[in-house]
């Protein structure tokens, strides 16, 4: 098998700088790819964070003017990742979240820093750095999806790119008047090219442009593909439905091992379940919650967002509460989630906890000591705490959508008797669905022999890299050959 060289595009990349499962994703691809026979190097913004982790870097090219200042290409490596980081202080010299300013609001640039991300992987792709050739580039999200459109526009056919859309809820608009600052000519302001409902659509623009799409579970890539949950796309999407197909994301399965994992009190296996009662000790201690070792305790990992439908949750407090269970979450995001789980843990202390913080060690302890976790998304393109949740014998209680849908088989009667049920799948995804959910996942955890047959399945399920990584590699081939 012949080495292929791809160059994968992101704005994130976990350990490294990650606000959401992007990062997971960017970062899990190039070693599970390695192993077939593909060499990926990663393009990402030189943030401060990113330039610091660097353990080695030499300047790959240089570029005289992106965006109005000169950039150098790093070549380096950092937590055994292979990069090429831009290093353009005026864009990225900025620390903390990637997008975000110290006002809460959008860097105000946002344009000009994510166009020259793709603007650079395109040149790269053009041979901008001397004997690195990819014979393929991957970009992820509207961040990165202007690359096909620069390569379009500059009249090159190669090499090919394939676009991933994470989350089409983020689509990277634009005003019309930063065309020329973006460097893209007049002529790219139609219907056929980057114009978007009178604006400039990063995202639109790599749809139509990418020589392939992939989204990240096979159910989410049906629903994009559709007037309701294509978000304004769903007839451009429609349209290249031959040249875009969904693959589930895994998790690095060495990082979230309840074997082996540094960050949790007590290790365990499916075959040794029992050292998960001391966890859920631990996790009830760490949160302070009552230490009741009967009560089922919900657990929630997750930005705290319109989309993850927590709202639900808020609203199901009461009854959980009245059924003798208790929820601990960690999570940030808006404001009038975060205010209000922190009113539900003041309204029911020693029975909801919360924790409004982003903290890696925090979420393994919750994995491994929760009896459920809770993901009720309104939709969720693929969602990757569910699968955590699988791995750590947390039964996911999840919404019918997406790649939850993908992940989960439903405690169904059938399952159950085939053996093969991992969690609790709801729908309609509002308030009486989920309310039904909670209630039969309570009836389900004081069925312990059954409780524990599905966290043994649930353990077993492969969420592992091992099947997507050989679908993006086989994909690759096709495109690149
Ligand atoms: P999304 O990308 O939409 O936020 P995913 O489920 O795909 O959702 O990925 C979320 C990732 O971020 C997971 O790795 C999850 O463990 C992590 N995560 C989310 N919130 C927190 C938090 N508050 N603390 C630690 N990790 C978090
Ligand atoms: C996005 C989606 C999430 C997915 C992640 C990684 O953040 O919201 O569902 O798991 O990307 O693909």
């Amino acid at each position: 098998m012949n080495r292929l060289h791809v160059l994968s595009v992101t704005a994130e990349i976990f350990p490294l700088i990650k606000t959401g499962g992007l990062a997971d994703v960017a970062g899990a691809l190039p070693a599970a790819l390695a192993a077939h026979g593909v060499r990926m190097v990663t393009l990402v913004p030189g943030y401060p964070q990113v330039i610091a982790a660097l353990e080695t870097a030499t300047a790959a090219a240089t570029i005289d003017d992106l965006m109005g200042a000169p950039a150098t290409i790093l070549g380096g490596r950092a937590a055994g990742l292979d990069l090429l980081v831009i290093d353009a202080p005026h864009l990225y010299g900025r620390p903390g979240n990637p997008y975000i300013g110290p006002d809460g609001h959008d860097w105000p640039d946002n344009a000009r820093r994510f166009a020259a991300l793709a603007q650079v992987a395109a040149a790269i792709g053009d041979g901008l750095v001397p004997r690195y050739r990819p014979a393929l580039i991957h970009a992820h999200d509207w961040q990165a999806a202007l690359t096909p459109a620069y390569l379009h526009y500059a009249g090159r056919t190669a090499p090919p790119v394939v676009l991933t859309i994470h989350n089409l809820a983020f689509q990277g608009r634009f005003p019309r008047a930063l065309l020329p600052a973006l460097g893209l000519p007049d002529h790219a302001f139609t219907l056929d090219g980057v114009e978007y409902y009178g604006e400039i659509g990063f995202l639109k623009a790599g749809i139509l442009f990418a020589q392939a799409i992939t989204t990240v579970s096979p159910s989410y890539a049906a629903e994009i593909a559709t007037d309701g949950g294509g978000l304004g796309l769903g007839g451009l999407i429609a349209g290249r439905g031959a040249d875009l197909v969904g693959i589930l994301n895994g998790i690095d399965t060495a990082i979230w091992d309840p074997a082996s994992d540094a960050l949790i009190p007590h290790r365990y296996s499916a075959d040794d379940l029992d050292p998960r009662a001391l966890d859920k000790a631990a996790l009830q201690e760490a949160f302070g919650l009552d230490l009741d070792p009967a009560a089922p305790l919900f657990g929630v990992v997750s930005r705290l967002s319109e989309q993850k439908g927590l709202d639900l949750l808020l609203d199901a407090l009461p009854e959980l509460i009245a059924a003798g269970g208790q929820l601990a979450l960690i999570g940030t995001g808006e404001r009038w989630l975060e205010d209000g789980f922190r009113a539900a843990a003041a309204r029911y202390p020693g029975r909801v906890a919360c924790r409004i913080a982003y903290d890696e060690a925090s979420a393994h302890l919750l994995q491994a000591g929760c009896d459920a976790l809770l993901v009720p998304s309104r939709f969720e393109p693929c969602g990757l705490t569910q699968m955590c949740a699988l791995r750590y014998g947390a039964i996911p209680v999840v919404a019918r959508t997406g790649g939850l849908a993908d992940s989960v088989i439903d405690a169904n009667e059938a399952a159950i008797r085939a053996g093969s049920a991992t969690g609790i799948v709801f729908a309609p995804i509002d308030r009486t669905g989920f309310a039904a959910a909670l209630r039969r996942a309570i009836a389900a955890y004081r069925d312990a022999p059954g409780w524990q047959a599905m966290q043994r399945q649930a353990m077993r399920a492969d969420v592992s890299w091992h099947r997507p990584a050989a679908d993006y590699a086989a994909l690759y081939r096709r495109l690149a050959d």
